[in-house]
């Protein structure tokens, strides 16, 4: 059986394909089937967002479609920049600059408590569809640490392993990632289903 995995950024497709591949199915990405949409992320929550690319995939693969959307929720910016991670300060910043922005927002905040959070969706061709979250709570570190990972894993500090997630191997990431946790409990929704309804999905 074969899934999408919509999303082109490799180091999610990385962390996702690891956590699926105990499920004994076959995983690509778009780019794998020559299909190169960009799906515009106009939902105001991750679920939303997440169905939406999901949704889209499905329908420009014809195959079972999962997608995530996440992002860093910061208690002190009132929830953000949230599902608007990707885009925080504008199109001409990296994930070094948005991380560099965030902690210069920090600046003087006593504060500093924050959460990944992550919603998953699969979209089947014949409509149907399954979800699952994940959140991982941790702070915002006073500067830069580690190589690992991506996007604002430097600055996301976890007080239990007093490292960021840019200082964790990829398997401690994803013990306890929002990603991860997401993943976990999707991956048993989809188990469920398919023994339930083994039809559905080829
Ligand atoms: P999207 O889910 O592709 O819309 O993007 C979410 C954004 O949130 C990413 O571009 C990252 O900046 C950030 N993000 C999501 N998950 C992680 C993670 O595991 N580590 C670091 N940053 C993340």
């Amino acid at each position: 059986m074969k899934f999408v995995l919509a999303t082109n950024n490799p180091k999610k497709l990385t962390e996702m394909a690891a956590i699926l591949g105990g499920l004994n199915v076959e995983v690509v990405s778009p780019k794998d089937l020559g299909i190169h949409i960009e799906v515009e992320e106009t939902g105001t929550t991750f679920a939303e967002n997440a169905m939406l690319k999901a949704k889209a995939i499905c329908e420009a693969a014809n195959l079972p479609a999962i997608a995530d959307d996440s992002g860093l929720c910061v208690d002190a910016l009132n929830g953000g920049p949230g599902v608007y991670s990707a885009r925080y300060g504008g199109e001409g910043l990296d994930d070094k600059g948005r991380y560099l922005l965030l902690l210069n927002s920090m600046r003087g905040q006593t504060t500093r408590a924050a959460h990944f959070a992550c919603a998953i969706a699969c979209a089947f061709p014949d409509g149907k569809t399954l979800t699952a979250e994940g959140r991982c709570d941790g702070t915002i570190a006073f500067a830069p640490m580690g190589e690992g990972g991506f996007g604002y894993d430097p600055v996301f500090f976890l007080p239990e392993y007093r490292k960021t997630f840019g200082q964790l191997t990829a398997e401690e990431k994803e013990t306890v990632s929002h990603r991860g946790r997401a993943l976990r409990e999707f991956v048993q929704k989809l188990e469920t289903f398919l023994k339930q309804e083994p039809s559905n999905t080829i």
